[in-house]
């Protein structure tokens, strides 16, 4: 099938590319012309295990092509994908101007019948706005052309995008018109071979049930790590917790990692622009409230430890900062709780040695030079001379690190672990300060 996606940000282009890998024929218009290039050089903008060679397997072998020429793509492909981003507005509300100008550019080139799929994050009542946007510029050009708008919203994880899109646990339609039901299942009837994954239903639900996911996947870690500031408190430690209830299966072990907050580009963002949608409509959202709350006070759990081991004055002090992506395999630092840590300590006077196994660049652009931040090529590095070892994300290289090493190369052994990476009992036998999450033994 001949599809098009605009917008070549990390959803769009993870899903061009599954698409194009199963045989589809995808044109993906986006109006970066740089970017534009470097994809059909094969060079891929972000880092996400497994992309790359996908990306340039199938631009060699022509099913995926890209272009800044918006006319073109709108006369390629019978299904229009929007994947533009929905960044939030000033007060935290999803700012529609991107999706709905791609409706404007569908509506001003379209010539035959077309399904516009709304892939983007939007609030509930989107896909009628796209509707109304595309009818009323096809009236002005005077044009009498059909198409539906459906949402079909994206449910991957960054740096398991490839994995979650190829082996989708659900793919959701939100459509009301048969036709464009058809042409939906036979574009994702590859993925549902082994067995039927499609859920259909209204546009509004579907909508919904993007916020839904994200804010209930939020809500779970908001409590877990409640539950851990209360177990530190009452002498009990989080880990045999979580085991306890995780084993239960109505509650799952998923997504009960307790941690220094959630971070990245969707769960901040989605749970805020739903209390906004709840506001608007008079609906006071206060779990939601209550989930953003606790996660802005995780996010400044660490420092708090540190200032409980050093005091509040840190001039002097330099401290050893493993992980800066706001999770692992992923270079992206949107959100991560490494960045308020950063801010603290700087705030308090310290300098801080920072690795990360892939966010670096990330790190340099944001931060660019500073006397305060020296980014070190290997985690053993960012230790010499620290005052102390804080982790911040979960790599897997940060797992099983040589102990007499980062005792060695500290000037004192102190760890503050943001992700309860190591057993506390062991630690303290080997003579280090350790300071994990909810770990109150
Ligand atoms: C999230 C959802 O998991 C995806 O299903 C969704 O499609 C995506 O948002 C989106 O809306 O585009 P993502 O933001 O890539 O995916 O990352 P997650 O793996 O969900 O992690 C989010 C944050 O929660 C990370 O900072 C992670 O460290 C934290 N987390 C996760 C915890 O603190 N504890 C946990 O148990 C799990």
């Amino acid at each position: 099938m001949k599809v098009t996606v605009f917008g070549v940000g990390y959803v769009g282009l993870v899903q061009a590319s599954v698409l194009a890998d199963v045989g589809h024929e995808v044109c993906c218009v986006d109006v970066d012309q740089d970017k534009v290039d470097r994809l059909n050089q094969g060079l891929i903008p972000i880092y996400e295990p497994g992309l790359e060679p996908m990306v340039r397997h199938n631009h060699d072998a022509g099913r995926l092509t890209f272009t800044t020429d918006a006319a073109a793509g709108v006369h390629h492909g019978k299904v229009q994908f929007i994947a533009v981003g929905t960044p939030p507005d000033e007060d935290g509300s999803a700012d529609l101007q991107y999706v709905l100008a791609v409706a404007d550019t569908i509506a001003r080139h379209m010539d035959s019948p077309k399904v516009v799929v709304d892939k983007s994050t939007v609030p509930v009542g989107t896909a009628d706005k796209v509707r109304q946007r595309i009818a009323s510029v096809l009236k002005e050009r005077g044009a009498d052309v059909a198409f539906q708008v459906v949402s079909n919203p994206e449910f991957l994880k960054e740096g398991a995008a490839v994995a979650d899109c190829m082996r989708p646990d659900r793919i959701v339609i939100g459509s009301d018109d048969e036709v464009a039901i058809e042409v939906m299942r036979e574009l994702y009837e590859p993925f549902n071979r082994q067995q039927e994954r499609t859920v259909i239903m209204d546009v509004r639900s579907a909508e919904l049930t993007k916020y839904a996911a994200n804010c209930m996947l939020a809500t779970k870690i908001s409590f877990m790590n409640e539950m851990a500031n209360l177990a530190e408190k009452l002498g009990a430690d989080i880990e045999a917790v979580r085991r306890g209830i995780g084993s239960d299966p109505r509650i799952g072990y998923h997504f009960i990692y307790p941690g220094c907050g959630y971070g990245g580009s969707c769960f901040p963002k989605d749970v805020q622009a739903l209390i906004r949608a709840a506001d608007g409509i008079g609906h006071d959202a206060k779990i939601l409230k209550a989930v953003e709350q606790v996660n802005d006070d995780q996010k400044t759990v660490l420092m708090r430890n540190i200032r409980r081991h050093f005091g509040d004055d840190l001039k002097g002090r330099t401290i050893a900062l493993w992980g800066l992506a706001f999770k692992p395999n992923t270079d992206d630092m949107r959100e991560a709780p490494s960045r308020v840590l950063l801010a603290a300590l700087w705030e308090a006077g310290a300098r801080v040695q920072a690795y990360d196994p892939e966010a670096m660049e990330e790190t340099q652009r944001i931060f660019g030079h500073r006397d305060n931040l020296v980014l070190m090529g290997t985690k053993e590095a960012a230790l010499k001379g620290a005052d102390a070892l804080v982790i911040c994300t979960e790599w897997q290289a940060f797992r099983a690190p040589d102990f007499d090493f980062i005792q060695q190369e500290l000037r004192q052994p102190v760890i503050f672990d943001g992700r309860n990476l190591y057993d506390p009992e062991r630690l303290a036998k080997r003579g280090f300060h350790y300071y994990g999450i909810g770990r109150g033994l």
